[in-house]
């Protein structure tokens, strides 16, 4: 989150003053509903539902979706624990697939992962940047697979002029306080098939079912028992404050990045880490890739002695595959029956050997985040800083 302020606090005022938490309300729209009214105007898709965390975003979306016990998701070796976690709490088994060199999900090695047991594929855009989106639409279509984007950490950017999320078959957001925009913690699943929204509806409240404002709501889907992932008034009406605010924080990050970016053209060797959108993407990272470890750990030190912040990407304690694996398979569910891997014919093995080419370039990867506070000069002078450590 990189504002919150006097508009939040106002918000806040109003609604406590009203002394109505509940997001179902009778007597009016409640902030919850207007949210999602704005956020589906916003991403430019029929369906949004406000929910508590982006791991049940993604968990509600692929149940909604039709994901069996046991069914295989494909996953990218790059992303935080909770797509994978997401995933084995909707029942399915995380086939964790390849990144490239942008740092998204490797097509090609998707392609090479898709047994008959594979239902749907989760595409992350990872740290602001826009993920290979065509290439994933394309093999889920030829393939039949749910298609699912993770947004979690690109909300507000853009491919061929529509939102991230708006792609998939569902998209799945995470509001919690790291994200672009943000509640304290919360989540967003958008659909543009009613009947998927009905499921989803259903899943992250199954009481909702028994509530009046509700009576006329499940059109296309008979109710069944959900859970209660469902938000109060307090993060409906944050995120619409917060939401006035995307527009202004990306163009702002992206006039920064483009600052340093348009410095480090003028190096001999291209160092920088591009998405599938320039124009699109969130701006809220610069990656540089190097050629080997070794320099890329060097390179770090001496661009962190100089305050700037590049970290490799691995450093974060649980964003690459390898650092979360050993949680699947026997130890990936409490209770043995909603646990996926038991009682299943096939038996999953995850090593980090099988995802070596990820490994080794994320090994090569580092990330600095953009400083939306500093002015357009302090930019400039930092870009100048890091040409001239890249330049020895
Ligand atoms: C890529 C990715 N997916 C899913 C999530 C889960 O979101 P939450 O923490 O809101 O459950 C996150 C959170 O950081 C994330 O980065």
């Amino acid at each position: 989150m990189y504002f919150i302020g006097d508009e939040e606090i106002e918000a806040l005022k109003k609604l406590f003053e009203r002394k109505k938490l509940y997001r179902y309300q009778s007597a009016y729209e409640s902030e919850c509903d207007l949210f999602e009214k704005e956020f589906s105007t916003y991403a430019g898709i029929k369906h949004s539902l406000l929910l508590s965390s982006g791991t049940n975003a993604l968990s509600v979306a692929l149940l909604a979706a039709g994901l069996q016990k046991g069914d295989e998701v494909l996953i990218p070796a790059y992303t935080f624990v909770a797509t994978a976690a997401a995933v084995v709490h909707a029942g399915g088994i995380p086939v964790i697939v390849n990144i490239n060199s942008n740092l998204s999900m490797d097509c090609a090695d998707a392609a090479t992962k898709i047994s008959a047991k594979t239902k749907a594929l989760i595409l992350v855009h990872m740290d602001g940047l826009v993920a290979d989106v065509d290439c994933a639409q394309k093999l889920c279509k030829e393939r039949n697979l749910i298609f699912i984007e993770d947004v979690a950490q690109a909300i507000g950017a853009s491919f061929k002029n529509n939102k991230l999320g708006t792609y998939g078959d569902y998209g799945c957001f995470s509001l919690n306080e790291n994200k672009n925009i943000s509640c304290g913690e919360g989540g967003i699943v958008i659909t543009n098939s009613r009947s998927g929204y009905e499921k989803a509806f259903c899943l992250h409240d199954g009481p909702a079912q028994f509530n009046p404002t509700k009576k006329d709501f499940f059109k296309e889907v008979t109710p069944f028992m959900g859970l209660s992932a469902r938000v109060s008034e307090i993060q409906g009406s944050i995120m619409r404050v917060q939401l006035t605010r995307l527009e202004f924080i990306l163009k702002e990050l992206r006039t920064r990045k483009n600052i340093i970016l348009d410095t480090l053209k003028l190096l001999p060797v291209n160092y920088c880490v591009k998405g599938y959108s320039e124009q699109g993407e969130c701006a809220s990272s610069l990656h540089l890739q190097f050629d080997s470890p070794d320099k890329t750990m060097l390179l770090g030190k001496q661009l962190r002695e100089q305050g700037l912040m590049f970290l490799p990407v691995t450093n974060r304690p649980a964003h690459a595959s390898w650092k979360w694996t050993h949680l699947l398979g026997d130890k990936a569910h409490l209770q043995e029956g909603s646990n996926p891997f038991k009682n299943n014919s096939h038996s999953y093995i995850y090593m980090a050997a099988d995802y070596v080419q990820s490994v080794d370039i994320l090994t090569r990867t580092l990330k600095m985040d953009i400083d939306i506070h500093l002015s357009l000069e302090e930019t400039k002078v930092k870009a100048e800083q890091i040409f001239k450590i890249l330049n020895q």
